[in-house]
Formats: structure tokens, C-alpha cells, sequence
């Protein structure tokens, strides 16, 4: 079995550098953070600076989260002028504030608004529209399989599922079995989602589901080597994390640049001796070089 493993889009995490990292790791297809659609169309400077992708990354795709079709519409054209690979529509987003504007996981409790949306974003770009969806919006209403079979017929070229519904959140486990039954009922090819932490863990998701690909998220947090499906010695670990900031200071701006750095340091201090004292001393560095000294002398 050959394992396609992929870097789940996570908020104020999967940017540029992290996506580059994952896929020098061995990470399939990338997928941007999510882009709010509106905020692009109207050009806002801090959601542009998240569509910039690095050499070394295609293919990769742009997720958009919106509500409307034809700002989503307008969204994905623009994103596909600028070369994303595919765009993906975000129907997973368990936030309150996103969910209040219809977007984001909403769009499992509303499906006829789910595909209107895809239809028009189908027919205003030219790349392949994908999905990533929850398994419902809670569990007297776990419809993953109505909403997959809704999105192939509106045409999309691949779905995620993390199985979870909205409610859920990120408690509990997630229900492997809704994956399986979305394989089931579909034709396109479905990346299972959800508590995978190890190559293992992938290839056990695999043939529980029989999914074609496997989205890990949580757990390439502080770990991308995880993509490499086998064991990366520590020279070779320090070695990744080195590449890592060095990709944030290139290519984020200098306040974004800082917050990434303390941010994935602070995951790359998992499960080394002394990482809580070693954390609250990242956060206090005034910059990006003095806290790559406090991890540096962790490590
Ligand atoms: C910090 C964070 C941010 C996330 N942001 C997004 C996002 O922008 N778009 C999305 O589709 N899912 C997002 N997710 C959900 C993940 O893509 C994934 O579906 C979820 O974490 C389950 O996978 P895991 O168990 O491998 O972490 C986010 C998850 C986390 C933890």
C-alpha cells in the first residue's frame, strides 16, 4: 500500500514556509489555511499575503471559506489567475463567529446553499474544485454522505472528510467509519481525515476506510517529518527545523515572521526535557533569533 500523505489546512499555521517543509518531508498535494473569500475580493493586504506560495510547492491547492456564491465565485478566479493548482471549498470550519455568516461547517446543515455554491464556483474556474467537509452538524444530523454525493454531482474532482460533526469539535475520537461510508457512496477519490499521528496511524485509516489519501493536521504539528512514513533521526530533525526558520524569516513579513517561529518552535519542543519552562521563555524572546536560541539550547 502506498501511502499519499497530506498536510491538513490549519489556520495561522499552514502557511508558505510550513507547506514548503511538509512537502520537502514527502507531503502530498498542499492546501492553503483558509482564505475568506469576501476579505480577498475586497483586497485586504493581510488575506493576499496568504495566497503567496513558494517554488517547490505546486500542487497546491487555495481554500476558500465564504458563504456567498458569487463573491466565492469571483474569489476562486482571482486565485486561479494567481496559479492555484485547485481551489477547495471549507464546509468544515467549526468557529462560532464563522458559523454565524452561514460559512465554514453551516454549509453541512444547509444543502441546497452548498450546492449553489459549488456549482457556481464549478463553472468560474477551470482547475479542479475539491471539498472538505465534517461528517455533520451534529450527531442527530451526520449527513457526510448526502453532502459528498451532492458535491460529485456538482462536480468536484476529490473531497476531505473529517469525520467529526461541529458539535464535536475536536473532542472525542473521530468516527472512522463515516469516512468508509463516504468511500462507499462516492466515485472520486476521498482523503480521510482525523487523529492520524503516525505513518501507522495513515496506513491504518487506509484500510479501515479504504480512503485514497490520508490529511494529517494535529500531528505534523512540530513534527513534519511525520510525511517521511518512517523514522528521521535528530540530526536530521534539527536539520528540517533549521530549514523551517529560515523559510519564516524569507518569506513572512517581520511581526508574522516572529509569531510563527515562537509558534512552531513551541511544537518543535514537544517532548523535550524542560519544554514548559523552555515554552514561557520562547514567548518572552523579543525576537525571532533570540528564540531560536532558547529552543537551540533545549534541544
Ligand atoms: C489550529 C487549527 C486550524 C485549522 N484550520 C483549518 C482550516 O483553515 N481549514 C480547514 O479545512 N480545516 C482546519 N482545521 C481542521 C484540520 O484541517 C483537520 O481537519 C482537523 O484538525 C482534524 O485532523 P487532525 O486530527 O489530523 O488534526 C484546523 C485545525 C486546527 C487544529
Amino acid at each position: 500500500m502506498t501511502l499519499d500523505l497530506r498536510l491538513a489546512p490549519m489556520a495561522a499555521v499552514t502557511n508558505a514556509p510550513f507547506r514548503l517543509v511538509a512537502r520537502e518531508c514527502g507531503a502530498g498535494p498542499l492546501t492553503s489555511e483558509e482564505i475568506d473569500a469576501r476579505a480577498l475580493v475586497a483586497g485586504n493586504a493581510r488575506t493576499l499575503e496568504l495566497t503567496r506560495v513558494l517554488p517547490g510547492e505546486q500542487p497546491v491547492a487555495m481554500q476558500l471559506l465564504g458563504a456567498d456564491p458569487d463573491v466565492l465565485a469571483e474569489a476562486a478566479r482571482r486565485l486561479e489567475a494567481a496559479g492555484a493548482d485547485a481551489i477547495d471549498l471549507n464546509m468544515g470550519c467549526p468557529v462560532a463567529k464563522v458559523v454565524a455568516k452561514g460559512q465554514g461547517a453551516a454549509l453541512m446543515r444547509d444543502p441546497l446553499a452548498a450546492a449553489l455554491i459549488l456549482r457556481t464556483l464549478r463553472k468560474a474556474i477551470g482547475v479542479p474544485l475539491t471539498v472538505k467537509i465534517r461528517g455533520g452538524w451534529d450527531d442527530r444530523t451526520v449527513n457526510a454522505v448526502e453532502i459528498a454525493r451532492i458535491a460529485e454531482r456538482e462536480g468536484v474532482a476529490a473531497l476531505t472528510v473529517h469525520p467529526r460533526t461541529r458539535s464535536q469539535q475536536f473532542a472525542g475520537v473521530a468516527p472512522w467509519e463515516i469516512v468508509a461510508a463516504v468511500v462507499d457512496a462516492v466515485r472520486v477519490p476521498v482523503v480521510g481525515n482525523g487523529d492520524v499521528r503516525s505513518a501507522a496511524d495513515a496506513a491504518a485509516m487506509m484500510r479501515a476506510t479504504g480512503c485514497a489519501a490520508v490529511m494529517i493536521g494535529r500531528g505534523a504539528l512540530g513534527a513534519p517529518w511525520i510525511f517521511r512514513g518512517a523514522h528521521v533521526p535528530r540530526d536530521e530533525r534539527a536539520r528540517i527545523i533549521r530549514r523551517h526558520c529560515a523559510l519564516i524569516e524569507t518569506h513572512l513579513a517581520p511581526r508574522l515572521a516572529i509569531v510563527q517561529t515562537k509558534k512552531h518552535l513551541a511544537w518543535y519542543c514537544h517532548g523535550l526535557a524542560g519544554a514548559a519552562s523552555a515554552r514561557e521563555a520562547l514567548f518572552r524572546a523579543p525576537t525571532a533569533a533570540a528564540a531560536q536560541d532558547v529552543f537551540w539550547g533545549l534541544w
